[in-house]
Order: structure tokens, then C-alpha cells, then sequence
């Protein structure tokens, strides 16, 4: 009994302390031991009530002896517990999106809400998908060194070069099935351009066909103004300027109206309210026979906007460079899910 209450009245204060009254009582010379040798000596009528006792005295002194055998292991005082369980855990550090990546998912899905598919084809392609298919003469400066990385002259395709374009995708859809087509193609291209805040030796394109019977200008325009309503917000104007494909007539060039100022001039879109953003026009139906369709069936119109300028209008980026530097500084701006 008088060993019961010490047992209970016990706070050691370091590992020490604990570790004497293990000796003291639970030791091979301790206490409990005598105790139990000497209950080895009682009759047999004592030693069911003392048996009881007895080993209760020894669960009491190991239960105490456990508990602060814990605390003191844990490195803790072995007065409260410093273990918080309320505390937040320690969250994963993962990498984001890179910017160029996270525009194109956002090009896609508004396509996707029009129909649209996404298609693919390789970078290394040969000179009919690239230029030939595409009503490209000749002598179309395109072809011309400046422009292209030619790989190598093959006797069966021609030249092989990198895509300059994704239009060359375009080919293959056209050539491998039948009309209608709703697709668009996004993917890396390549130019020969020295490279500067404003150029670069790749970049980033989306290109879409539509071709199906009675396909009009009207349809791609509408395409084209859901698609800058969805990107750049609602109220945001378009316009549409003549230009020149080879694979498209008519051909247009389309600008927003700036970013930035909305259209009352700033140094983003150069003092004139608008910017550009893509090349468009009806399929010229030279392509369409070119790729096995039949022009007086079928009409179509094509577009091509690069990645990277909408990225710039989007976030304000002002030079090409980030893109490809791996500047984690630039890159972890743009945190998202992934
Ligand atoms: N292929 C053109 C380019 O790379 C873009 C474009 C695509 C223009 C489709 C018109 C129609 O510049």
C-alpha cells in the first residue's frame, strides 16, 4: 500500500529519475522481484489474495514507468506533450504549368466548345505537306533559306524540313479522310529568324480548318469573335484586314483591340488601339483539290494564330525569350492546377 501511493505520487523530471525508479522496482534486485520471492515462500491459502496484489502492484509500477518512458524518448519535458495534432500538415511543393502550355489549353477548350477536334502531325515534314499541297509557287520566298530549316534533300519527297507551319496538318486531315472537317492543330513550328525579344527560331501555332458544303467568310468570322470573346473578355472588338496566303483566298489578317487600353492607344499595341493576332481566309480551292476534296462541293476556311502572342497579350510579356530560358522566377508566376 505505502508502495501504491509512492508509485501513484511519482512525476519524474528527467530520464534519470525515471530510469532509478525503473531500478527500484521493476529491476532484477528491485522490489518487485523480493516480493515476488518471497510470495514463492507463503502458504498456499495466502497466495491467492496476495497473487492478486501482487501482480497488480507490477502492471501499476510498468504502466508508470511506460508512460514516461514515452514522453522522456520523444524528447519532450515529460510534463505535457509538445505534439500538436491541430497543426497543418506540410503541403507537396509541385511545379505549375508552363504559361504556353496553360494558353493552349485555354485556346482548345473554347474550340472544343464549337465542335472543333484537335489533330496532330510531325515537325519534320516534307515539301508537299509543308509547301506544295499548300499552293505555295516555286519560287515563293517562304521556301527560301532565310525562312526554313531544310534537313535534308530526300529522291522520293524532296526536301525535308522543320514545319514552318502547322497548315501542313491541315494536308494531312484533308488527305487521310472525308469531309466534313472541324479540327484545330496546335503544335511547334520552326523558322530561321534570328533570334531577339520579338523572334525566335520556334514558336508555338493553332491552326483550324472548317471545311463542309456552304461554308462562308460569315462562318469564320463568328468563329473567330466567339473565340476573342472567350480569350480576351467580352467587348473586345475585332477587325478584319485584307491579306495574302498562298492557301487561302480571300485572306485576311484579324486585330483586337488592345489589351491593354482598349483601344485608345498605348506603347502595347504601338498608339493605334489594335493588335494583331492571326491570318485566316477561305481554303483555296487549288488545296482542297490538291488533298483529294472536291472543290464544288466543298468550301472551307483555315486560320493560324501563334501561341506566344496571345500568351504576350494576355499576361504583358514583352520578350519571346522568357519562353525558352527556364527562369524558374519568370515560370512561377503562373501557378495553377495542373
Ligand atoms: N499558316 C499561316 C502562318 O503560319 C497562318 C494561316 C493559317 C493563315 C491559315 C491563313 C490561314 O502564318
Amino acid at each position: 500500500n505505502q508502495y501504491t501511493e509512492e508509485i501513484n505520487a511519482f512525476e519524474p523530471k528527467s530520464a534519470e529519475e525515471l530510469e532509478s525508479f525503473r531500478i527500484r522496482f521493476l529491476g532484477t534486485k528491485g522490489l518487485l522481484k523480493d516480493l515476488f520471492d518471497e510470495f514463492k515462500t507463503v502458504s498456499p491459502e495466502e497466495k491467492r489474495g496476495l497473487g492478486k496484489v501482487l501482480n497488480e502492484f507490477k502492471k501499476l509500477a510498468e504502466e508508470k514507468h511506460q508512460s514516461f518512458k514515452e514522453q522522456f524518448e520523444s524528447g519532450n519535458s515529460g510534463q505535457a506533450s509538445d505534439l500538436d495534432l491541430s497543426l497543418p500538415g506540410e503541403g507537396f511543393t509541385i511545379g505549375g504549368r508552363h504559361p504556353l502550355s496553360l494558353v493552349r489549353k485555354e485556346i482548345v477548350e473554347i474550340f472544343k466548345k464549337l465542335g472543333f477536334t484537335v489533330a496532330e502531325g510531325p515537325e519534320i515534314e516534307d515539301d508537299w505537306h509543308n509547301f506544295s499541297a499548300l499552293n505555295f509557287p516555286e519560287e515563293h520566298p517562304a521556301r527560301d533559306m532565310q525562312d526554313t530549316f531544310f534537313v535534308k534533300k530526300d529522291a522520293e519527297n524532296g526536301d525535308i524540313a522543320l514545319r514552318t507551319h502547322t497548315s501542313s496538318v491541315q494536308v494531312r486531315m484533308m488527305e487521310n479522310g472525308k469531309p466534313p472537317f472541324r479540327a484545330i492543330m496546335p503544335g511547334r513550328v520552326y523558322r530561321n529568324e534570328a533570334i531577339s525579344a520579338r523572334a525566335h527560331c520556334f514558336f508555338h501555332q493553332v491552326e483550324g480548318l472548317y471545311v463542309d458544303e456552304n461554308v462562308s467568310f460569315a462562318d469564320l468570322k463568328q468563329t473567330l469573335f466567339y473565340f476573342v470573346q472567350e480569350m480576351f473578355g467580352e467587348g473586345t472588338k475585332v477587325r478584319f484586314r485584307p491579306s495574302y496566303f498562298p492557301f487561302t483566298e480571300p485572306s485576311a489578317e484579324m486585330d483586337i483591340s488592345c489589351t491593354i487600353c482598349k483601344g485608345d492607344g498605348c506603347p502595347l499595341c504601338k498608339y493605334s488601339g489594335w493588335v494583331e493576332i492571326l491570318g485566316c481566309g477561305m481554303v483555296d480551292p487549288n488545296v482542297l483539290e490538291n488533298c483529294g476534296i472536291d472543290s464544288k462541293k466543298y468550301t472551307g476556311y483555315a486560320f493560324g494564330m501563334g501561341i506566344e502572342r496571345i500568351t504576350n497579350l494576355k499576361y504583358q510579356i514583352k520578350d519571346l525569350r522568357l519562353f525558352s530560358e527556364n527562369d524558374v522566377r519568370f515560370l512561377k508566376q503562373f501557378q495553377s492546377e495542373i
